[in-house]
Formats: structure tokens, C-alpha cells, sequence
């Protein structure tokens, strides 16, 4: 997979108009750094590239909400992000601003391009117009009904509620403008289109074999299947052209010297890539190198890393102009993520509804790697994934405290202790115990050539763009550091066979400096401190995992005979509950929050959108029938689940309902109740439950059920 020279990684430009959260982090740039920190450590040319998308009608709402400039705002959300990218320890080469002059030119520079080559098709079509606010209006500041999933303020660009990309067009009425909340008029105006229906041949060579003008361009096979997904159901669709100007008046001017300009702006989505190209310009300037090496030589290998929201601008849209334009490369890989959920509900910046990085760096300077691990464990690499705090908690005490500081430290401390740290001249033929067996021994040597296969499984885990199987190896050679030390007991063996505990901790200091490695691109931090500890180099991502990778193929130790270690440290604390505690409060005070906002808004609002159409078959294969409820009891370490037993009429069941927080057992007692019936059986806590009770909850999320008339039959078919 790396057989390319040189490496251009980019992560998504985040749009200056609010704060990072966690799933930004998982999404595109922690995703990022570990895989260009890995490349670093192979020895490769790698240019890691982001900045501010700093264009853009969502920069502009934001400003209007604030009551301030869309300057003031994307300076101040610059300032913010390489704070907190700078903490998070996200390794940019660069992190440039759209706004500046160099990307404004560069952005000018392919549209006039472009142009000349008669790429684009200049077209006057009907756009929505705000009366009340004499504008045309970006996609952004229209709102209508998702054409997908029904949700009543979809955005022209995009459905928060679906994830879907939108076109205006697509927009289900009722539609109304942000600016003014009126009904907006559609009036004629002219734009330069890219007529993307022309690429459609080239794009799915392109993505569906990896193929550009007939020849091999990618192995289409590494790509994560959601990413070829999406893209072939928007071939599928059908390609229709795009426009890539807009009437706004915030953004990179349309180049004047093209008629029909005044007013007119480069579209977001034509100068947001581009960045990557301004910002490429701006980090091989400063330091004396060519930016053509990377975009416009097969050389390079260009990767995109992004959320799934992006994939149609990586992989179709932006690859159609980079192909237009003709001198330059096309991306080998773009290993989106998909959308990383918050203690079960979507993130969401309106909402309030997130883990802020900002916060997180300010509250737990010191914690940062505790982030980073738990952000890999949950990474939606393939599909949605979740975070929890009691998870994070978990996650941190049980794997990074118990496991990985535990072993580190442990060898630390025993090293110092038998041989005032001096690594002693071990004999590598002698064995020691490699399991509970007795019989089962291993040599010095048998355990670098176990390392050495983990350490190629982790390679292969990162160039999959597998990181949690990654970082998941790393605990594992921790785990097999501490079993080792687990089965041959030096602090026993020390009195009886004290040649045999030399080479046995002469293997795990072995494990800790691998250990030092591997984790860097994850745990930089920790990296750096177990290198401390080792007292070897610190680790400047200039080849040493292939240093490593080669010293293990000859059986040479990391850590040579007579080197001698530093100090030990504990890498990890445990996480305490108060943190969590604290945590959880804050996110109950935004859900507490935005339910009164709601419903200050008026009962409209307060309602939950409509859930996408079901058809008359849906329907029917649901079974609803009456019941009683006949005893309920509290499930023993769980404050949400009652155990219900329910009659049916025709028979009793088990039920397990999440409303212990709603109702006590002795209240619902005899209630009459609808139950899902043929509900899938599912078993919660060692107990089977058959079936659903239904609930009706209000927009402050009380609980009400819904029953049949006193007296109604058990059993009876509701339909
Ligand atoms: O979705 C976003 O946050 C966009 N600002 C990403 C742009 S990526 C690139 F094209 F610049
Ligand atoms: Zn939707």
C-alpha cells in the first residue's frame, strides 16, 4: 500500500463558524494523525495538511446570530481550532485559513482555468429569493422538508437528521428562508456550471475499478465499502450539473474579468478543496520545497481523510475538477468515517449536544491520551459508532491503567530494583515460562520473533486504515508483557534462578520499548514518556518503526545489554468518578435546556418530525395486542428496566420495559397496556424479555402509557 514516495494527507477543512467536537476529532483528524504519524515512522515523505474553511453561508448565519462580522467570527474559531488541535497533539505540517490571500488566488486561479478550457457551462435557472431580505439565498439559509427521512427543517445542503446531501431543489415544502422565516420566490439568475454528468464515465472507472483513463490508478479494493457505496448510488442517480458560483457576499469573488461577475462568489464547495491545494503552496514555501512534487506528480499519493457528510465532495466532485483542470493528481484513498453519536443521540452543534475539545483540553490538560485512546476504540471506521463517558471511564481504568501503565511500570520498577536499572548481559538461549504450562518455555529470542509478528499485524491494521485493530495489537503485546511477567514471577524466581530472570525481564523491557513505538502514533504523549523512562531518544517520526521492524527481523535487541533505564512513572491514573459525574450533569443540563426551549418555542416545535414513510406492508407485519400488566419488580443493578409479566389472553410473558425511572412496580400493577407481540425475543441482563410495551412521551420526555378502554379483552388484534 505505501508504494508511493510521497504521501499529501489532508483532513477536512472544519468550517470556522463553531467549535470542534469528538466527532470531528474521530471523524477526520485523530484518523489523520495516526496514520501520518505512522507514516512518519516508516521513513516516508509526508506532507499532513488542514486549515479553516473560512467561506460559506454557515459562516455568515453564524456572524448574523452573533451580531458581529464574519471576520470576527472566523478569527476567532482560527484561533480556537489550533488551540485545540495543538493540544490534542494533531500533527499538521500546516493549518492555513481560506481566507487568505494565497487561497483566494489559488482559488481564482482554477476557476480562470477552468474557464478557459471551457469547462463550464454558464446557465440561468430559477433560484429561491428572499423578498424581505433582497437576497438570493445560499443553500444553507433554506429550509424545507427532507425529500429522505420527512425531518421539517432540512437544510438546502443537508439534512441534519439523515446525514442525506441535499440540492434546494430536492426540498419538500413547506420552505421557508432563515433570514426572514418567509416563503422565498424563485428568480432567474446566471451561474458557471460544472457539467459533472460529463465526468460520469470517468468517475466510476475511477472509483468502481480504480482505474483513471484506462489505466491503473488505485487498489479500488482498499477502499471502505460505505465510501464506494455512496459514491455508486450517486452515480447510479445519475450526475447532473453543478453550479459553482453563487450570489453572496461572503466568499472569493467570481474573477472580474469574466462578464455577468459583479456579485458573483466562488461556491464553497469549488474553493473549500482547494485549500488544500493554497495550503500545500503556503508549507512548501516556507520550507523550500516544491508544491508540484505533491499535487502534480504520480510520486505522490494524495489521501483525504473526512467525515461521511464529505464523501461525495472528495470522491466525486472535487476529483471531477482536479480532472478538468488536467495536472493534477486524483486521491488514492479517501477513508471517510461515519458519524460518531453521543451517549445515544446524534451530535449536533445547534443542540448544543457534544463534547466540546475546547472544554476538554481546558478542563483535562493532562488527559489527552485518554481521549485519543478512547476516540480510536470508538471510531466509526465502517459503521456509526457511540460515546459514552461511563465508557470512556471504563475504557481508561480497565485498559490504559490496568493493562498498559501497569506493565510499564512493573518492568520499570523490577529492572531498577534487581539491577539498579543496568540492563543485565541476559543469555539468549535461555528459557523461561511462555504460559501456565510448565513445559511451554520460550527464549529472549522466541519473544522477538512474537513481538515481530504483532508488531506486522499492527502495520497491516494501519494501512487497512484499521486503527482500532491497531491500537487493539497494542494492548495486546501489553497484555502478553504482563502474562509473561505474570507466569515466571520474578519477584519468586529472583532468589532461585536469577540467570533465568535476566533474560526474562531482558524480553519485557524488550516489549516496553516496542511498546514506546507503537503507541505513538496513537498516545503521542505517552510515547514520549515511556522513552523517558527507557531513557533512549525520544522518538522524532523519522523511520524508527522501520528501524524497529528491521532490528526485530534480525533478533536485535531494542534495548541493548548494559544500557541503562530511567526512572518509573505512572502513565496512567484512574479516571474518578466525580469526573464522570460531572460530565454526565453538564450533558442533562443541555437536555434539560433545549426541552424548555422547546416548548418556549410553542407546541409546534416541540413536536419529533415524522419518521420516514412506512408502506402498507411495513405495517402489517406488526402484531399489537391488549394486555395486563400482572406483576412488576425493580431488575436487580439496573435503575431503567422493570420486569413486567404481562398477560396476553392467549398467554403470559416476560417483558423487560426501560421505565423504572417513570413508574415504581406498585403503581402499574393491573394496568392495561398495548404490547408488540411479535417482537424478536432479546435477552437483557441474563433475563429473556418477549415483547414491547408502548409508551407515548411528551416533548419533556414523560412517559404516559396507551391503553384500551377499562375492561377490553386481553389479546384483542390492534390494528
Ligand atoms: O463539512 C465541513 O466542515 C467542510 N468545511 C469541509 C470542507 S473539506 C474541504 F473540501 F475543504
Ligand atoms: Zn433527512
Amino acid at each position: 500500500m505505501l508504494d508511493k514516495k510521497r504521501f499529501l494527507v489532508t483532513s477536512a477543512l472544519p468550517y470556522a463558524n463553531g467549535p470542534l467536537h469528538i466527532g470531528h476529532l474521530a471523524g477526520a483528524y485523530l484518523s489523520a494523525d495516526i496514520f501520518v504519524r505512522y507514516l512518519r515512522l516508516m521513513d516516508k515523505e509526508v506532507a499532513f495538511i488542514c486549515g479553516a474553511d473560512e467561506h460559506g453561508a454557515a459562516i455568515t448565519m453564524r456572524a448574523k446570530k452573533e451580531g458581529i462580522s464574519p471576520r470576527e467570527i472566523i478569527d476567532k474559531y482560527d484561533a480556537q481550532f489550533r488551540d485545540s488541535f495543538e493540544k490534542m497533539r494533531i500533527s499538521f505540517d500546516i493549518f492555513h485559513r481560506t481566507s487568505s490571500e494565497l487561497h483566494h488566488r489559488t482559488a481564482q486561479e482554477m476557476f480562470m482555468d477552468l474557464y478557459k478550457k471551457g469547462e463550464f457551462v454558464e446557465q440561468s435557472t430559477a433560484q429561491y429569493y428572499d423578498t424581505e431580505a433582497e437576497q438570493f439565498l445560499a443553500d444553507r439559509y433554506i429550509i424545507g422538508t427532507c425529500p429522505k427521512c420527512t425531518n421539517l427543517d432540512a437544510y438546502g445542503d443537508q439534512c441534519e437528521k439523515c446525514g442525506s446531501t441535499l440540492s434546494p431543489d430536492e426540498l419538500l415544502p413547506p420552505i421557508r428562508s432563515t433570514l426572514s422565516q418567509s416563503t422565498p420566490e424563485k428568480r432567474t439568475t446566471s451561474h458557471w456550471y460544472l457539467p459533472l454528468d460529463k465526468y460520469e464515465g470517468m468517475l466510476r472507472e475511477y472509483i468502481e475499478k480504480g482505474e483513471l483513463n484506462g489505466r491503473f490508478h488505485h487498489d479500488a479494493s482498499a477502499w471502505k465499502a460505505h465510501v464506494i457505496g455512496q459514491c455508486k448510488s450517486w452515480l447510479d442517480g445519475g450526475l447532473v450539473p453543478r453550479a459553482m458560483t453563487r450570489d453572496l457576499d461572503w466568499g472569493i469573488d467570481v474573477p472580474q474579468e469574466l462578464p455577468n461577475s459583479a456579485g458573483k462568489k466562488l461556491y464553497v464547495w469549488f474553493d473549500a478543496p482547494i485549500g488544500y491545494i493554497s495550503a500545500t503552496k503556503q508549507w512548501a514555501a516556507d520550507q523550500q520545497k516544491d508544491w508540484k512534487d505533491y499535487w502534480q506528480s504520480e510520486d505522490c499519493g494524495l489521501i483525504h481523510f473526512v467525515g461521511k457528510d464529505n464523501i461525495v465532495f472528495h470522491c466525486l466532485i472535487f476529483p471531477a475538477m482536479l480532472k478538468a483542470h488536467g495536472d493534477y493528481i486524483l486521491p488514492v484513498n479517501v477513508p471517510a468515517n461515519q458519524f460518531l453519536n453521543l451517549e445515544g443521540q446524534k451530535i449536533s452543534t445547534s443542540r448544543n449536544w457534544a463534547v466540546w475539545i475546547h472544554e476538554y483540553v481546558a478542563s483535562y490538560p493532562d488527559r489527552i491520551d485518554e481521549l485519543r485512546y478512547n476516540m480510536v476504540k470508538n471510531m466509526p471506521e465502517t459503521r456509526d459508532s457511540e460515546f459514552t463517558w461511563k465508557g470512556f471511564q471504563e475504557s481508561s481504568n480497565t485498559e490504559l491503567v490496568n493493562n498498559l501503565a501497569n506493565f510499564v511500570n512493573r518492568v520499570m520498577v523490577l529492572t531498577n530494583k534487581y539491577y539498579d536499572g543496568v540492563m543485565p548481559k541476559y543469555e539468549q538461549l535461555l528459557t523461561f515460562k511462555a504460559s501456565d504450562n510448565a513445559e511451554d518455555e520460550a527464549s529472549f529470542k522466541d519473544e522477538l520473533e512474537l513481538i515481530s509478528e504483532k508488531v506486522e499485524e499492527y502495520c497491516l491494521c494501519i494501512e487497512k486504515y484499521d486503527f482500532r485493530g491497531a491500537m487493539k495489537t497494542v494492548m495486546e503485546i501489553s497484555s502478553l508483557g504482563n502474562q509473561l511477567l505474570q507466569f515466571n514471577e520474578p519477584w519468586k524466581l529472583i532468589k532461585t534462578d536469577p540467570l533465568i530472570v535476566e533474560a526474562c525481564m531482558s524480553a519485557a523491557v524488550q516489549y516496553v520499548a516496542v511498546l514506546s513505538v507503537l503507541c505513538r502514533p496513537f498516545l503521542p504523549d505517552t510515547a514520549d514518556r515511556m522513552r523517558k523512562m527507557l531513557n533512549l531518544e525520544p522518538i522524532t517520526e523519522e523511520g524508527e518503526l522501520k528501524e524497529l521492524r528491521r532490528k526485530l527481523s534480525v533478533f536485535e535487541a531494542l534495548v541493548p545489554k548494559t544500557h541503562k533505564i530511567g526512572e518509573p512513572e505512572h502513565l496512567f491514573t484512574r479516571i474518578p468518578d466525580e469526573m464522570i459525574a460531572l460530565e454526565m450533569e453538564k450533558l442533562q443540563s443541555t437536555l434539560d435546556m433545549n426541552t424548555s426551549t422547546n416548548l418556549a418555542k410553542g407546541e409546534k416545535t416541540a413536536f419529533t418530525a415524522l419518521s420516514a414513510t412506512a408502506t402498507y406492508d411495513d405495517f402489517s407485519i406488526i402484531d399489537l395486542r391488549t394486555a395486563t400488566i400482572l406483576a412488576a419488580e425493580q431488575m436487580p443493578k439496573s435503575d431503567k428496566l422493570l420486569k413486567l409479566t404481562v398477560d396476553l389472553g392467549f398467554e403470559q410473558r416476560t417483558i423487560l420495559s426501560g421505565i423504572a425511572k417513570h413508574f415504581s412496580p406498585e403503581e402499574i400493577i393491573g394496568k392495561q397496556i398495548l404490547v408488540l407481540a411479535n417482537l424478536a425475543p432479546r435477552k437483557m441482563m441474563g433475563i429473556e424479555s418477549n415483547g414491547m410495551v408502548l409508551m407515548a412521551e411528551n416533548a419533556e420526555g414523560k412517559l404516559s402509557f396507551v391503553s384500551p378502554p377499562e375492561g377490553w379483552m386481553n389479546g384483542s388484534v390492534v390494528k
